[in-house]
């Protein structure tokens, strides 16, 4: 395993990739690593002959000072899990001035409207600094391919419009969520839970499930006021929102139509720990 903290670094290691033809992976993350980004990586290692994997805790994505600080950090947990792999790896793990060496913040994007809903809707700014990072990152590794997972789906679609707008020449591997074995959908976050609020978590996806079930029969406002009641009921879950969209565009659906893929995205506040998740309704 070979650990890089600079993006001189980087770029050398890139330039000798690119000398010797190798195919690169990139496997961007915020690191606390679990079973799903190990799945990232597992991918990557088996589609590339070098796979990066950046741990970054990105500020300029953080609306909420108290996320960012809360967010859990562990550079050593995250190689030794990075080491059960038995693969030889890169990790690159700059410090928030290497990445933004002048001022902490985002650049603008325009992602044609992808950003304005859901996550981008209750999180101010949080785009502009997943492109900010993305862009520096897919800019500095040049990865052949790049991994993203499907349980921050808007975000994934985000990154696809990025990479169009901006012409970069990489692949974008989408990934299925991992899920623990009660449906819970793997995250970073999942470990602020305390065990009781951890044991009602799994409330969410079964929400998601319950809701897909419905979608054959019944409208998209029918649906979401059917998860709105259920989380009214619920005495620790605070919904935030619950939302069914088109799949590629992630407009909300108002009419469906034949032939068209649709998704259903919700958030919601455990005890203070914001929790998402999503599901192909089709
Ligand atoms: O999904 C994440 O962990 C982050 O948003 C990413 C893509 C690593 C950018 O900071």
């Amino acid at each position: 395993m070979q650990l890089l903290k600079t993006k001189s670094g980087l770029r050398n290691f890139r330039k000798e990739a690119r000398l010797s033809g190798k195919t690169v992976g990139l496997v961007p993350t915020m690191g606390a690593l679990h079973s799903g980004h190990l799945e990232l990586v597992k991918r990557a290692l088996s589609e590339n002959e070098v796979v990066i994997v950046s741990i970054f805790i990105n500020p300029t994505q953080f609306d909420n000072p108290e996320d960012l600080s809360n967010y859990p950090r562990g550079l050593e947990r995250d190689m030794e899990a990075l080491e059960t792999l038995g693969k030889p790896l890169v990790v690159f793990a700059p410090e928030v001035d290497e990445m933004y060496p002048d001022r902490v913040d985002s650049q603008r994007y325009n992602f044609d409207g992808l950003d304005q809903v859901m996550e981008g809707a209750h999180r101010t700014g949080h785009f502009d600094g997943v492109g900010t990072i993305v862009e520096a990152l897919l800019r500095l590794a040049e990865p052949t391919r790049a991994y993203f997972g499907e349980k921050d789906y808007q975000q994934l679609q985000i990154i696809r419009k990025l990479v169009e707008n901006r012409k970069l020449p990489v692949a974008i591997i989408p990934c299925p969520i991992v899920r623990e074995a009660d449906g819970l959908a793997m995250s970073s976050r999942n470990a602020r839970l305390s065990a009781p609020l951890r044991a009602q978590a799994p409330f969410l996806y079964k929400t998601l499930q319950r809701a897909k079930a419905m979608f054959g029969t019944k409208s998209a406002t029918q649906v979401k006021e059917f998860v709105r009641a259920a989380f009214a009921d619920h005495p620790e879950f605070k919904l935030e929102y619950i939302e069914i969209a088109n799949a590629d565009t992630l407009r909300p659906v108002m009419r469906k139509g034949k032939g068209k893929k649709y998704r259903a995205f919700a958030a919601a506040y455990l005890g203070g720990v914001r929790l998402i998740d999503n599901i192909a309704l089709n």
